[in-house]
């Protein structure tokens, strides 16, 4: 009885190592590396739209690989998003505003509407410059409405 009690205690300490190990890997590291986590991301964004809209405005050679390629960029930049901001992640060198925890159903619409429209962004191949004009203005939205409420100025 006893052994079997101590196999039961033992198989479910395992059970449970491996959930929080998948749990682990799930969730979040340390909510501080979160902050540098999160803004590794938004500078990719950045660049990436930097490349359309300089391409855009004729400021920057219209190149169809680079154009398609920032696109893809954004669409998995913008998966990353959600998962960058886990709770206790709001102090220190952060312009994340409180609002993001607080009303997290409106953020994660914020989040839903960037991914939405860098996925139709990547489903549209790019071969010109009016492409890139296609699918600029649903991108820059989704980084402005985001912005505007949850980003300190
Ligand atoms: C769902 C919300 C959200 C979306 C969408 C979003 N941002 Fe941001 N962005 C933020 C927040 C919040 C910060 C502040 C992060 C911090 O300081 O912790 C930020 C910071 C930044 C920064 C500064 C990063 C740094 O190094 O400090 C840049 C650049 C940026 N965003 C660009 C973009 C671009 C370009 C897009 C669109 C393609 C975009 N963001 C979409 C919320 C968003």
């Amino acid at each position: 009885m006893k052994f079997r009690a101590t196999a039961l205690a033992l198989a479910l300490a395992a059970g449970t190592t491996v959930v929080a190990a998948s749990l682990g890997a799930f969730a979040q590291g340390k909510p501080a590396d979160a902050v540098p986590y999160r803004k590794a991301i938004f500078q990719i964004n950045k660049w990436q739209m930097g490349m359309l809209s300089g391409m855009a405005k004729g400021d920057i050679a219209f190149n169809a690989a680079a154009a398609n390629k920032a696109t893809a960029a954004l669409r998995d930049a913008s998966m990353l998003v959600g998962d960058a901001f886990p709770a206790g992640s709001g102090d220190g060198e952060t312009k994340a505003k409180p609002e993001i925890w607080q009303k997290s159903a409106d953020f994660a619409k914020a989040v839903e509407m960037i991914q939405t429209a860098a996925k139709a962004a990547a489903a549209t191949t790019i071969g010109s410059k009016d492409d890139i004009g296609k699918v600029l203005p649903a991108l820059g939205a989704a980084c402005k409405n985001c912005h505007d409420n949850f980003r300190k100025s």
